[in-house]
């Protein structure tokens, strides 16, 4: 009877928990980004090494004074980067996104990055 409840509540958590999980930017972070950036931001995950350009310290991207939130929105995005696709390590999301969200599109894709975004400056050391 305890294993069925169990198996119940786990089921009842799963699907929409999953969903509105991967919503979460911190989740999001550690999965699209920590493996490269690191876990905290700063340019220290394992793919780092085998990467021809390192990946940037994202903890240092306030310390000119104030965090530069555009610049950081455009390089996640990547779209309208004109080295979009001359810099193939730093994957350009806004496609990646747009393609796995389909017709619910740019209005959801632009919460994402913005997320991600206000993540990424709450990870600065200054
Ligand atoms: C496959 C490795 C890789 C992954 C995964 C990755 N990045 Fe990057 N990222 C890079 C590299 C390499 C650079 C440096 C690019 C350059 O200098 O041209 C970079 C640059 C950046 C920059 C530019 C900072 C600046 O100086 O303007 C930001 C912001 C950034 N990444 C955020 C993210 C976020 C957020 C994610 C997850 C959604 C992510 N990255 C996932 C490799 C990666």
């Amino acid at each position: 009877m305890k294993l069925f409840a169990n198996c119940l509540l786990l089921s009842a958590l799963a699907a929409p928990a999953f969903a509105s999980d991967s919503e979460l930017p911190a989740t999001r972070f550690s999965e699209d980004c920590a493996s490269c950036h690191g876990v905290g931001g700063a340019g220290d995950g394992p793919v780092a090494a085998v990467l021809k350009i390192r990946p940037t310290d994202l903890t240092l991207l306030g310390s000119g004074g104030s965090f530069p939130y555009a610049r950081v929105y455009r390089a996640i995005d990547g779209r309208d980067l004109p080295l979009a696709h001359g810099t193939p390590d730093m994957p350009v999301w806004g496609e990646r996104y747009k393609r796995a969200l389909g017709p619910l599109g740019e209005k959801v894709l632009h919460q994402r990055i913005d997320a991600l975004v206000k993540y990424v400056e709450s990870l600065q050391v200054h």
